[in-house]
């Protein structure tokens, strides 16, 4: 189906900033951010549950920076017809930061795994990575390093949370191996839950293509993993006690992400979901370009610490 707004853009790096070396392999990104938000009633009569705001960003810019973190450049957002354009006034095309977004639509949600459908033609020959528009991750480099030796197959992380039973849950034999997955599990067999970061090889263009819509009549992502995990492709790796995930998708649970974004800003003076930041950093934006973006920012906060901490400290360094 065709965005609104003829916002389905296939432009590809429009400016030539900083371009990767060639070698590196390609891992794309998409960002699910559809979904219906009821949870978040009346909050997301007028606004998608990804663009509210956690603390002082929109939802959105916590997973696109992480990804950007991770070194993809290439994205696609995934959102409801409706809320399409109001990502795109935020987002762009992402050039202003050296990315590319194309954005497609999801009519229904009719699934995590349906993303792999929707994005096929955005995913080409390449890896991809999937990150849900309402994860905000933080701490610790297990996601970097995780790309970093990524060649084959799937990776998938497992965190430990009191309530197993909202997730899918991972399962364990003595030596650390994941035995089984299954999706809000009754009796879950451990406290790991999956969360809403996920790394596949092209694989899983096929493998969402011939999955079958389950009793609730979604595609689930846990059927995906179940899959690689029966070819034998499957790596779960654990992520430690200094990790924070946080699903910003109940009222209660985004005034604690807010609540969370607000402590460690204030205490360290950094940003958390900062994508100019990242991408300055990722090499994908030089200085003079952040410079730029910064001074057509109005006076904030935000341009602040842009100009004060990251613009000020390159500068230094130099
Ligand atoms: P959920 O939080 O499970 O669902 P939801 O966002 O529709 O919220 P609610 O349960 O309150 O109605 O979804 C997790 C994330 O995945 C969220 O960012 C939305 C996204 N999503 C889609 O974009 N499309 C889908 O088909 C599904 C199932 C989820």
């Amino acid at each position: 189906m065709q965005a609104p707004l003829g916002i389905q853009n296939e432009k590809r790096f429009p400016v030539a900033l900083c371009p990767l070396p060639d070698k590196l392999p390609v891992m794309k990104g998409i960002i699910l951010a559809g979904g219906a938000g009821s949870r978040l009633f009346p909050l997301t009569l007028v606004a998608s549950k990804q663009l509210q705001p956690v603390y002082d960003k929109p939802m959105v810019y916590y997973p696109l920076t992480t990804l950007i973190e991770g070194g993809i450049r290439e994205f696609c957002l995934i959102s409801t017809p409706q809320d399409l354009p109001r990502f795109w006034q935020l987002l762009r095309d992402g050039s202003q930061w050296g990315l590319s977004i194309e954005y497609r639509e999801q009519a229904r949600p009719e699934g995590i795994a349906q993303a792999f459908r929707i994005a096929d033609t955005f995913i080409g020959q390449d890896a991809v990575t999937l990150i849900l528009g309402d994860n905000v991750f933080y701490g610790g480099d297990s996601f970097q390093r995780a790309f970093a030796d990524f060649q084959t197959g799937a990776v998938i992380f497992g965190y430990h949370v009191h309530d197993p039973e909202r997730y899918g849950v991972v399962e364990f034999d003595a030596e650390g191996k994941a035995i089984s997955i299954e999706e809000k599990p009754k009796q879950p067999k451990s406290n790991y839950a999956v969360p809403g970061l996920y790394i596949y090889d092209n694989d899983v263009v096929g493998i969402a293509r011939d999955l079958n819509p389950s009793a609730r009549g979604e595609l689930e992502i846990t059927d995906v993993n179940v899959e690689y995990l029966r070819r034998g492709g499957l790596r779960v790796y654990r992520l430690g006690r200094g990790f924070a995930w946080l699903d910003a998708g109940t009222s209660s649970s985004l005034h604690e992400a807010s609540a969370y974004v607000q402590t460690i800003e204030k205490r360290q003076g950094i940003k958390i979901g900062c994508p100019e930041e990242a991408a300055f950093r990722q090499g994908f934006l030089q200085l003079p370009q952040l410079e730029e973006l910064a001074s057509r920012m109005p006076q904030c906060e935000y341009r602040a610490y842009l100009e004060r901490e990251v613009i000020a400290e390159a500068k230094r360094a130099v």
